[in-house]
């Protein structure tokens, strides 16, 4: 019997989970991604080697995974041929290993045309996107005006609804924003092109994942960004347009009942790039030593996709039990440790004050997040490199203690801890560790 396991950002993404996917990766016939599109930046270090994945899911470096790029994903042509021709361009085999749903959405060049225009009119509370078209795009999905690929691989069709769609957008682009319009005939032209390159690629993933669940495959549901940028639970409106949360049967076509395992992956800090509320923020010395541990670690704390700095705070429990609870999570993946061990004093956040009183969960309205006061507890840090330990029993009591603290906050067991950038730094917890 296989499993189906899902993993899924506990934070505003940049958690780690590229790595974690690429180590659990080899035990998985199938790796999914389910929302969100080429906003999405999953690092995976290979030796000397670093390769960033947008859109292709993070089993493509294992030989003998099955990529899929499933129904609730935004697909982007450009982004997508141009990382297909970068992996093989470094001798990574992108052939029928990649499958792509008939039902995925396209990102077209009205979408990215107006995620820059929106942004621009936003002015000084702009919403900080990637600027991929991602919100454009899912709200064409919801108006049922979107494009599919179902209707980009029939020529005719596209062509119908390519002309529909930019009559109105190119009115609103003009007429609203000021911005350029979308040259139909172009545009048409470079789609067809990129039509016939995925092409052979396109399939009926709902099938696919149906006879795979029959088959007893096991299946990776690999999630992008984070809970906190989910469109419904998220701080809303600083999130993106993709259900984070519960995306993985939506976004697929497999029932809630045949996910085994939902393994929720926390930075062991807290990090955001784009706008929006960060309790635990530290706009200081600390926020300032978390990103120099990173540099002298040869790593970066940058978003992976639009390279703008990282904000860093410390761990948010308030965050982590909502996350958390709201994604059922059986198991942690904890990510970064070895960063805090330039600390020697750690702090975590079990709850918010507001208007002095206590709050253990996290508000809808944004003016009470704004105003909220984290109350911290204190650790002890460990102070000595980690990022040679490989196994559990080896980390530092004080690690392991800081550890036992997200798991608490959490609700779940803490099963792998990532202590460096490289493929091989996981340290994979036994049952009985
Ligand atoms: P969008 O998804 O491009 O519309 O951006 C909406 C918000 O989500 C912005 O604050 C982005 O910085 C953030 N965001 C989107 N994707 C990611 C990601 O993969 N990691 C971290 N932040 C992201």
């Amino acid at each position: 019997m296989g499993q189906t396991v899902l993993l899924v950002g506990l934070q505003w993404g940049d958690e780690g989970k590229g790595k974690v996917i690429d180590a659990l990766s080899e035990r998985f016939d199938l790796v999914v991604r389910f929302q969100g599109g080429a906003n999405a930046g999953h690092t995976i270090h290979i030796g000397q080697e670093e390769f960033i994945l947008r859109l292709v899911p993070s089993g493509i470096l294992h030989p003998g995974t099955l990529c899929v790029i499933a129904n609730g994903v935004v697909v982007d042509p450009v982004a997508l041929t141009a990382e297909m021709a970068g992996l093989r361009q470094r001798g990574v085999d992108v052939g029928e290993n990649l499958v792509i749903s008939d039902r995925a959405h396209v990102v077209l060049p009205h979408h990215k045309a107006l995620d820059e225009a929106r942004e621009a009119a936003r002015g000084k509370d702009r919403l900080g996107t990637t600027r991929n078209g991602i919100g454009p795009c899912y709200a064409d999905k919801a108006s049922r005006c979107g494009i599919r690929f179902a209707e980009m691989i029939e020529p005719d069709v596209f062509h119908e609804r390519l002309v529909a769609v930019l009559e109105i957008n190119n009115r609103i682009l003009t007429q609203v924003y000021g911005a350029e319009p979308v040259d139909v005939d172009a545009a048409y032209d470079e789609y067809c092109r990129y039509a016939e390159e995925l092409k052979p690629h396109v399939q009926d993933t709902v099938m696919l994942m149906r006879q795979a669940l029959r088959d007893g495959k096991n299946i990776l549901l690999e999630g992008a960004q984070g809970s906190m940028l989910d469109l419904n639970f998220g701080t809303y409106p600083y999130v993106t347009s993709s259900e984070v949360v519960g995306g993985a049967t939506v976004g697929t076509g497999i029932p809630p009942t045949r996910i085994d395992r939902v393994i929720g992956v926390v930075k062991s800090y807290c990090s955001r790039v784009g706008t929006g509320p960060f309790p635990t923020e530290q706009d200081n010395e600390i926020g300032k030593a978390i990103h120099r541990t990173i540099e002298m670690h040869g790593g970066r704390e940058r978003g992976s996709v639009t390279g703008r700095p990282r904000r860093c705070g410390w761990l948010d429990g308030v965050v982590l039990r909502h996350t958390a609870e709201l994604n059922g999570v059986t198991g942690l993946a904890v990510g970064m440790l070895d960063v805090l061990s330039a600390f020697e004093t750690l702090k975590v956040c079990t709850a918010y004050k507001l208007d002095g009183r206590g709050l253990h969960s996290f508000p809808a309205s944004l003016t009470a997040v704004e105003r909220v006061e984290p109350v911290y507890e204190e650790l002890e840090g460990w102070c000595c490199d980690v990022s040679d330990v490989t196994r559990w029993e080896e980390l530092p009591p004080q690690a392991r203690r800081y550890l036992a603290a997200v798991e608490e906050l959490a609700g779940a067991p803490v099963e792998f801890v990532s202590v460096g950038p490289e493929r091989k730094q996981v340290i994979e917890r036994e049952p009985d560790g």
